[in-house]
Formats: C-alpha cells, sequence, structure tokens
C-alpha cells in the first residue's frame, strides 16, 4: 500500500516501441513519459487518436512490457502481480461474454479475484445498484446497449473494491446521457475516496470531471495539470464587447484599442485584448453616451489547448523531418 503523500500512479521515462511489418520497422508509441497521479485525484489522460494512451495503460496493467522506463502502481513495480490486487480496470474494447447475464458476468470475475459466496453476492447486488443496473442483472450482455455494456464494465472493474481505477475511454461511443451517467459514475467513485486515472479524447467530459489532465501527443507529453491553469497558459483574455448607438467619433476612438471590429447598423462589436483595453473603451461608450449591450469573456476551453499543442507537434515534426 502506497503512503498517503506517494504517487498512485508513477510512470518516469516510459518508453514503448513496436516492430512492425517483414522488416521490422520501428513505431515509437510512448516515448519518454513521465507523470504522476496522486490519491484521490480523477486524473485525465488526454491525446488524439494513435498518442499512445492505450499502449501507456497495457504497460501500467502489465498486459505489455515497456522498452524503456518504469511504473509503478500504489508503490509497487507493475511487473509485482501484487500491484494490482487494489486495481480496477476498464480495457477499451471490452470482450464480454455476451450470453452471461450481468450478475454471471461479474461472479466471473469476482471468481478471479477469490470472491464467493454470500460476500460476492452481497459485491454484486452493491456493484448493480451502483453502476444503475439492477433491473438488468439477468438480462444477457448481447441485449444490452453501449451505454449499458459500459457501466458493467465499469462495476466490472469495481469488483475487488479497487483503491485505484482504471479506465481506458470509458465514454467513447455513448450519447451525451450515456456521457452524463458515467461521468456520474466516476464522480461518484471519487467521492468514495477512490483515485481515477480515464483515457479520452472527449475534451469536454475531461473539463468537467478533472483534477488534472496530461495531455500526450504522438507518445509525448505535452502539457500537465489543473485543467482550468492549462487553458489560461498562454492565452489572452479576449472580451466581446457590443455597443449600439456609437457616434462615428467614438468608433474612431475604439477602433485603435480593438483586435477586431465589426460595424452592423447601429451595432458595433469590438473584440478587447486585455482588460486595460476593456477600461478604455468603456471611458469612450461612457463620454459618447453609448449604450453598452453586452460585454463577455471568451473563455478559453481545453479544446483551445489540445488545437494549439497539435499545431506545435505537427510543426515539430515537419522541422524535424
Ligand atoms: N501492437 C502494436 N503493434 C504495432 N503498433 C502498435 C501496436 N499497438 C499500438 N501501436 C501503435 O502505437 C501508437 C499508439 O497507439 P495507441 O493505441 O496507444 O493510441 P491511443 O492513444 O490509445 O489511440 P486511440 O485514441 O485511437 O485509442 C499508434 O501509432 C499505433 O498504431
Ligand atoms: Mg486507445
Amino acid at each position: 500500500m502506497a503512503s498517503a503523500d506517494e504517487p498512485v500512479v508513477n510512470i518516469q521515462q516510459l518508453q514503448k516501441v513496436f516492430r512492425v511489418g517483414f522488416w521490422g520497422r520501428r513505431v515509437t508509441a510512448v516515448d519518454g513519459l513521465s507523470l504522476d497521479v496522486q490519491r484521490g485525484e480523477v486524473f485525465g489522460f488526454l491525446g488524439p487518436n494513435g498518442a499512445g494512451k492505450t499502449t501507456t495503460i497495457k504497460m501500467l496493467m502489465g498486459l505489455i512490457y515497456p522498452s524503456g522506463g518504469t511504473a509503478t502502481l500504489l508503490g509497487r513495480p507493475v511487473a509485482d502481480p501484487s500491484a494490482k490486487a487494489k486495481v480496477g480496470f476498464l480495457p477499451e474494447s471490452p470482450y464480454f461474454y455476451d450470453y452471461l447475464t450481468s450478475q454471471e458476468f461479474l461472479r466471473f470475475y469476482g471468481h478471479l479475484f477469490g470472491l464467493l459466496g454470500s460476500a460476492l453476492d452481497k459485491r454484486i447486488d452493491e456493484l448493480l445498484d451502483l453502476v444503475g443496473m439492477t433491473h438488468a442483472r439477468d438480462l444477457q450482455l448481447r441485449k444490452f446497449s453501449k451505454g449499458m455494456l459500459q457501466r458493467v464494465g465499469i462495476a466490472q472493474a469495481l469488483i475487488n473494491n479497487p483503491d485505484l481505477v482504471i479506465l481506458d475511454e470509458p465514454m467513447s461511443g455513448l450519447d451525451p446521457i450515456g456521457r452524463k451517467e458515467v461521468r456520474d459514475l466516476i464522480l461518484r467513485l471519487k467521492e468514495t475516496g477512490k483515485t481515477v486515472m480515464f483515457s479520452s479524447h472527449i475534451l469536454h467530459d475531461a473539463e468537467l470531471l478533472c483534477d488534472r489532465v496530461a495531455m500526450i501527443m504522438k507518445g509525448r507529453l505535452v502539457a500537465c495539470g489543473q485543467v482550468s491553469e492549462l487553458i489560461n497558459h498562454g492565452t489572452t483574455q479576449e472580451v466581446e464587447m457590443v455597443v449600439d448607438r456609437l457616434s462615428p467619433k467614438g468608433i474612431e476612438e475604439v477602433r485603435p484599442l480593438a483586435t477586431k471590429m465589426v460595424l452592423h447598423g447601429e451595432r458595433v462589436m469590438a473584440v478587447l485584448a486585455s482588460q486595460r483595453q476593456v477600461d478604455e473603451a468603456l471611458d469612450v461608450l461612457r463620454a459618447h453616451k453609448a449604450k453598452l449591450v453586452s460585454l463577455i469573456p471568451h473563455k478559453a476551453s481545453l479544446e483551445d489547448l489540445f488545437i494549439r499543442e497539435a499545431k506545435g507537434v505537427q510543426q515539430a515534426t515537419e522541422v524535424h523531418a
């Protein structure tokens, strides 16, 4: 068991090189990745398709071996079988034995962890209730919707009452309601003191859920931190101002303050890049007795950061090509 301040997941310079094709061409899927997940966090592991998320998670779960670097789970090296006793895992494309009912499916995984008898029955009831699937306990998985499968998959990941839950793309393929259900479930896990690490390329979900995120591209870490810190870093806090009845002289005074200005009949829309420019523009409005309609800050999103970083990685690749 890791001590309270020890990271629950610790990855240091992790690397995975695959050999593909007849000539054994090298594909570097994970390239010197280092990161920590702290106890009690919901940690988002983000990146576009092919970034190396599943490969990293497979190395954490001991399903494939790293080509370099080290990783620990709950303070133990991933190669140590006891490291997984308190870890739950939802794979990216879980293979479900689809002729099983949800309770049979959970029973199967319970047996793998040595759970038996009434303790297992109780655990199955608790988990089906937690994921809102009690009504489907006797329904075969092949009759489940994608959202139901994902929920029973998460129940499976919790069968051993893990301290750390690793979910590979838990929201993928779900509609907005299904995604919200999985988000609520993750928050409930956090409330019960579990640490959750999940991979996703759905940035909106990560923004709503995560204490911290790591963003990887081409196997490398490009950003890591609190969502609010990351999205504000390096972005200007633009404000969009809409005004009515601004005199032609007033318009000319606002124009040099704005990075963009659009005139529409009586209405003026100006984009202002900083607080100082907003203050000066408001002075002009007062002096010219114009009517302020709205003043809306442009909120940067994780998506803006994602696109910015992707462009940076693309440019760096082109320079080195
Ligand atoms: N067994 C393998 N053999 C060869 N190359 C592989 C293997 N597994 C993954 N790769 C390559 O490693 C890179 C990273 O793949 P990975 O599945 O880890 O990405 P991902 O971030 O999980 O993407 P996605 O969002 O699509 O799930 C890709 O270029 C992929 O083609
Ligand atoms: Mg993946």
